[in-house]
């Protein structure tokens, strides 16, 4: 038997944990203040969903999904990333037929079988948000500022975010015949990988991070320059509108993308901190998805922010919040009967609004007092036979050392509770 975790899996353990509810709940706050809702789709589809949706000539379809048969010989797919989901559930509800935009967030864990490296890893969680029914760039826009919102509220100083456009499918094909043609004639000098999906997806090759790659690709044609009008005019549009919300950016023609649904604007964030990958978060426009997965067609745009990659970063950045909780109060207590008022008192805090803790293994006082310490709780109230016999206890304060001794009626916990709250 394996007694270690899967490879690529963590856990994670109390010592953290705040930490990650403290990105999630201002995640959701954020969300929340854009008009976002929350859906929750399941954690496997039909292998069909993602191999439809994602693109058959991805990496992540083509080397990296968890599919297996199941039990009534379906082929099932971990999820490898949040978008095919939503879309198969926003065209399997009915969703064309709500108010537009309808603004959608989720937070989740995904799966892939990749390289185990920093900030890369085989089951991992995803931050992100899927708007539908929204055309122009406005809602680019605004997302990216939320983004940028999301990241301050973090308290992030610096984060890089770069965006390109894909243009649509017709002049995507274009430039993709022009690239074919340029890179046809180095084809030996690329790398592996790129030889076998150069064919198939040319794109590619252009954000491959192989030197020998990156040499060749500096000077190919470049996407932007193979726009058509409409896409032009969205994304100049949408850099008039990030100036003017304060966003700040980079134009880098060789974002592509990993996953085959993108169309008109794609972007990333990126930090050297998360590993060789180094995207945060990365996201964009994909207005021929809901057509292709058998919706009405609908334009729609998203991101998925990594929460691991997040971490890292808020390390690096020296602003990770880790805020573990502690007692308000720790109740010791000198023998069974008064063990028994410790409990019933810290019930009646708790309801209170108290994170009032006893003790539950038996140690002596002084152990005990030594625990409540190492808990980091607040203060402290020893409860005997005298303050049993006399209804009161007095409260000790664990932090501000100097300060004096509270005493307080046991049948008004209320006003115990009061006090503790300040
Ligand atoms: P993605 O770029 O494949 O896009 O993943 C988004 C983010 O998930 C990455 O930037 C990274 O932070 C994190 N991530 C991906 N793979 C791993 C991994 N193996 N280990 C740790 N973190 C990882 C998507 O998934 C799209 N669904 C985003 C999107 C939403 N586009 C439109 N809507």
């Amino acid at each position: 038997m394996k007694n270690t975790a899967a490879k690529g899996t963590q856990d994670i353990l109390p010592e953290i944990s705040s930490a990650w509810e403290h990105i999630e709940d201002k995640f959701r706050e954020i969300c929340q203040l854009y008009g976002y809702e929350e859906i929750r789709t399941p954690t496997f589809e039909h292998t069909e969903v993602f191999a439809r949706g994602v693109g058959e000539t991805s990496d992540v379809v083509q080397k990296e999904m968890y599919t297996f048969e199941d039990k009534g010989n379906r082929s099932i797919t971990l999820r490898p990333e949040g978008t095919a989901g939503i879309v198969r559930s926003f065209i399997e509800n009915g969703m064309n037929s709500l108010a537009f935009p309808v603004r959608l967030f989720y937070e989740i864990t995904a799966f892939r079988y990749e390289n185990v490296q920093k900030g890369r890893y085989r089951e991992f969680h995803q931050l992100g948000v899927e708007a539908f029914g929204a055309e122009g760039p406005f809602i680019d826009a605004e997302m990216l500022a939320m983004l940028q919102h999301f990241f301050k509220a973090l308290g992030l100083k610096q984060i890089n975010l770069e965006i390109n456009s894909l243009g649509t499918p017709e002049s995507r094909a274009v430039y993709r015949e022009t690239l074919l043609g340029y890179l046809r004639p180095h084809k030996n000098e690329l790398c592996e990988d790129c030889q076998a999906r150069m064919e198939e997806n040319p794109l590619r090759v252009l954000d491959c991070k192989n030197d020998h790659c990156h040499e060749i690709t500096k000077s190919a044609p470049l996407i932007l320059d193979y726009l058509d009008e409409e896409s032009e005019a969205h994304f100049n549009k949408l850099q008039e509108l990030l100036d003017n919300l304060g966003v700040e950016y980079k134009v880098n023609p060789k974002i592509v993308r990993g996953l085959d649904y993108y169309s008109k604007t794609v972007f990333e964030f990126i930090s050297e901190n998360v590993g060789t990958q180094g995207t945060i978060c990365g996201g964009g426009r994909y207005d021929g998805l809901i057509k292709l997965m058998g919706g009405q067609d609908t334009p729609g745009i998203g991101f998925a922010l990594g929460e691991e990659r997040l971490l890292l970063e808020l390390e690096a950045q020296g602003v990770l919040r880790n805020d573990r909780p502690v007692a308000d109060v720790f109740i010791a207590s000198l023998d069974d009967e008064a063990l028994e008022a410790a409990q019933k008192l810290s019930q009646e805090l708790r309801y209170l609004g108290i994170r009032a803790q006893y003790e539950l293994t038996g140690r002596s006082l002084k152990a005990q007092m030594k625990y409540a310490g190492k808990q980091g709780a607040k203060n402290l109230i020893v409860l005997g036979g005298d303050e049993l016999s006399e209804g009161k206890a007095a409260v000790r304060s664990l932090v501000e050392k100097d300060k004096a001794e509270h005493e307080f009626d046991l049948d008004h916990v209320e006003v115990l509770a009061d006090y503790l709250k300040n």
